[in-house]
């Protein structure tokens, strides 16, 4: 009954229409419909700058890219002899390792920090660590710590600097000492993870343990990481990790450090991997995703994602509040396969154009408002559409009450004729915006427009 009384007074009030201005004026607040977008809750400001920094680069470097195997993932699954596994640090030279190009490339991408495996899964530590001798320096032709240059040309470039840091280490000899409770009777247990014969041994647990933080004490002390990659927790319990522990190390030292929440939970942010999270986490996340199929150099591995793909995963990550780690594998030298370089190159060119959109925004509009990722500015008076595809003739922008002061281009600045249909005033119910996307200003990957407001963001929801 109500329903049909809306819909005939809906039917004899005459559409709204303008071009090149808004005519929806009358805002009465009507409570029930108000939402509060982007209502960030007890986020430290230590996170402030990964938060605005949108973009980071991840690099998987290691012995594995001798022989391109899976990154320690190779023996573990049985792909490969442990032996002949590592008997690929004898090919690790980094003889073209020149992190200042890597600093620069990262920068013209359009990255804020970079996060490298300064260890992974399979124990071998990318510094001179004094805690064991499976490292570069002692055990591969590289001779030579490779993070202290890393983490000076990041800073010189005025980068962040991230280190990847795996807990599980499947070479150390007192790692396999313990079992996760649920795993005793599992057949499938990998000698690599727990003792063989089920036979547990607590002491030599601790013994790793002091040996875990000592190595994470060494890469404080000697590189301040500002970001603290975690991996690896999920063979243990948090009772055997004891991550608190670890925070609490770091943190009463360095306060402003960042650690991702691969600890067991006792991290600052969400760590989801290679899909954009549908419904993305609460508080502050990143996803890390790789560029072809892999983390670490591959010569198998060609299948790449295009610089179209990325950026659209880029803008699909911002548009809800997350960053994007995008992950590159270099080659046993340091160089970095020219396809990768590419996709960075590109990325960086779009992100440049369109700047404004990208930092330092703020998660965009809710699902529904608008077909495709959206970004607002800090103040939430402009609106940044990322138009995915071609359109035909105009894009749709629902639910705005705001009157729309002027609609542009990113990059170019060219302004866009705009118009609103429907509406219903009297319930402060906005139109339909139709905006026009004439052929010749599309851009080659993502075309942005910038929807100016008249005001702070005014959304409805039905
Ligand atoms: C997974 C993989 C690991 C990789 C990491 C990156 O944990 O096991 O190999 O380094 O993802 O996020």
């Amino acid at each position: 009954m109500i329903k049909i009384q809306r819909l005939t007074v809906l039917a004899i009030i005459p559409f709204v229409l303008s071009w090149g201005c808004d005519s929806q004026a009358k805002k009465e607040k009507l409570a029930s419909t108000d939402v509060v977008v982007n209502e960030v809750k007890k986020i430290p400001p230590k996170m402030d700058w990964f938060r605005e920094a949108k973009l980071g680069i991840f690099i998987h470097w290691g012995i594995y890219a001798v022989d391109g195997t899976a990154e320690s993932w190779a023996f573990f699954n049985n792909e490969v002899p442990y032996d002949e596994y590592m008997s690929q640090a004898k090919g690790f030279t980094a003889s073209k390792y020149d992190a200042e190009a890597w600093a620069e490339l990262f920068k013209k991408a359009g990255a804020k920090y970079a996060v490298l495996t300064s260890k992974h899964h399979d124990g071998v530590a990318l510094w001179d660590t004094k805690l064991s001798d499976l490292n570069v320096v002692d055990k591969t032709p590289a001779g030579r710590d490779l993070l202290t240059p890393y983490a000076e040309a990041l800073r010189e470039e005025g980068l962040k600097v991230g280190l990847y840091f795996s807990h599980l280490d499947w070479s150390h000899p007192d790692y396999a000492s313990v079992i996760q409770p649920g795993m005793e009777d599992n057949e499938n247990r990998n000698l690599f993870a727990y003792p063989a014969k089920g036979k547990e041994d607590p002491e030599a647990w601790e013994r790793f343990l002091e040996f875990h933080r000592g190595q994470i004490r060494e890469i404080m002390d000697l590189f301040h990481p500002d970001l603290y990659w975690f991996d690896g927790d999920w063979e243990r319990t948090d009772e055997q990790w004891r991550m608190k522990e670890v925070r609490e190390m770091i943190l009463s030292e360095y306060p402003d450090a960042i650690l991702n929440a691969r600890m067991k939970g006792h991290g600052d942010y969400e760590t989801p991997e290679q899909g954009v999270p549908i419904n993305p986490p609460d508080g502050v996340w990143e996803l890390c995703m790789t560029i072809n199929d892999s983390w670490g150099f591959r010569y198998s591995d060609t299948n790449f994602k295009s610089p179209r793909q990325v950026m659209q995963t880029f803008a699909e990550c911002i548009g809800t509040g997350g960053n994007l780690l995008l992950d590159i594998g270099p080659r046993e030298d340091g160089t970095i396969p020219l396809e990768q370089v590419e996709v960075l190159t590109e990325l960086g060119k779009w992100i440049d154009k369109h700047e404004e959109a990208v930092y330092p925004t703020e998660k965009g509009l809710p699902y529904g408002h608008f077909y495709g990722p959206t970004t607002l500015n800090k103040t939430k008076d402009v609106i940044y559409l990322y138009i995915l595809g071609q359109p035909k003739a105009y894009v749709t922008l629902k639910g705005v009450r705001n009157n729309i002061n002027n609609i542009r281009v990113v990059g170019s600045n060219r302004e866009l004729d705009f118009k609103r249909f429907g509406g219903a005033e009297w319930q402060n119910i906005p139109g339909i915006l139709y905006i026009n996307v004439p052929e010749n200003v599309i851009d080659k990957y993502i075309t942005v427009l910038a929807v100016e407001l008249d005001g702070k963001l005014d959304l409805y929801h039905n």
